[in-house]
């Protein structure tokens, strides 16, 4: 059965990709991950704050008048980080594109524009198929209305876009007031694909040590649901590809996602949760029900249950959860 696809203009064997995760940290990682069956990896990803330590410490160094950078290493205890995240990160990707015959996506995660964008150029130099730009930002500050924040991406997009020309995909958070007229105005501005959505960190507490657990939670396929829901509505809305991220752990769940119009499924948790060669039970999973449900190609899978119009989606929810919650309250779901 033929599963290729393509996502932010490049040819995949299939739609399911490895979520930027720790599981790309090393060549043989990719590899695995390429070997169990995926249609490309996102690598993990370099942050902003290992870029900006990193121009700082070439500040210092010239500062220093050092001779070369190896050298001036030197002059720093060696418990101080060398800053060579990124060209740690570069010689990676560069190692990981070469070793396997998918495309392999960079990954920059920011909060905010700065010089860091360059590195798109770097990666795609290094031989990224594309980047994937995660905007990981929690607008704490009450100061911080929704319109500075929505513009924050658009100007993070618009310093990528110009620092490279290989394809962006904007990894959102799901938390926005209007998701579709950012997602809109994104494709707008040029986002190759959009990524729905990041997970955030979701700190927890303890009530035994009365203290916060910042711990990363592996995520459930009842994290599919919204997700879906804006899938379902952009499909055929915007130009850019769609990615589906957050909850897969069955390939039921990927066939869901392209039911509701996603063109690849990104899984993160699963693969950590049961190895990368999970991938390749996701993919026979996929197989298996497209088999049974009588679909060739994904052609005939794709949006199949898309919101054809999205304000009658819209409006048919609220309908729904309003008898939802009287079923609800005439004890519907016990007596209570
Ligand atoms: C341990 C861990 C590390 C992650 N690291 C990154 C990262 O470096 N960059 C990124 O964009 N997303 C990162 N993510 C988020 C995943 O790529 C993915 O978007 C998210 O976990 C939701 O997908 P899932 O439900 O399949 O896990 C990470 C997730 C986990 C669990």
């Amino acid at each position: 059965m033929d599963l290729s696809t393509r996502y932010l203009g490049l040819n995949l064997r299939n739609p399911l990709l490895a979520s930027a995760s720790p599981l790309s940290r090393t060549v043989d990682g990719v590899r695995r991950l390429a070997d169990a069956g995926v249609g490309a990896v996102v690598l993990y990803s370099l942050f902003e704050e290992q870029l900006r330590r990193e121009a700082e410490l070439n500040e210092r160094m010239a500062a220093l008048g050092s001779e070369s950078y190896a050298e001036s290493l030197s002059y720093f205890p060696s418990t101080v980080d060398d800053g060579r995240d990124g060209h740690r990160y570069l010689r990676l990707l560069e190692r990981a594109a070469a070793a396997v015959d998918i495309p392999v996506l960079g990954s920059l995660n920011a909060s905010a524009p700065g010089s860091w964008a360059r590195y798109a150029r770097s990666m795609q130099d290094a031989g990224a198929a594309a980047v994937e730009v995660n905007i990981y930002y929690l607008p704490g500050d009450t100061g911080v209305s929704g319109s500075e924040v929505e513009q924050r991406h658009l100007d993070v997009l618009a310093e990528v876009k110009s620092a490279a020309t290989l394809p962006v995909a904007v990894k959102l958070s799901p938390y926005f007031s209007a998701t579709a007229d950012v997602a809109h105005r994104l494709d707008a501005a040029g986002a190759d694909g959009l990524v729905l959505f990041n997970r955030f960190l979701q700190p927890d507490i303890d009530p035994e040590t009365l203290s916060i657990v910042r711990s990363v939670a592996l995520s459930a396929p009842s994290e599919t649901r919204v997700p879906l829901t804006w899938i379902a509505l952009l499909h055929g809305r915007v130009r850019a590809s769609l990615a589906a991220s957050t909850g897969v752990e069955h390939a039921t769940d990927v066939a869901k996602y392209l039911l509701a119009g996603a063109d690849v499924v990104q899984s993160a948790s699963a693969l950590l949760r049961h190895g990368p060669e999970y991938a390749g039970a996701l993919l026979q999973g996929l197989r298996d029900w497209m088999n049974r449900k009588g679909f060739q190609a994904l052609d005939e899978v794709r949006g199949l249950l898309a919101a054809v119009d999205a304000e009658g989606w819209a409006a048919q929810e609220r309908a729904d959860y309003v008898s939802a919650v009287r079923e609800a309250n005439s004890g519907a779901y016990g007596n209570y």
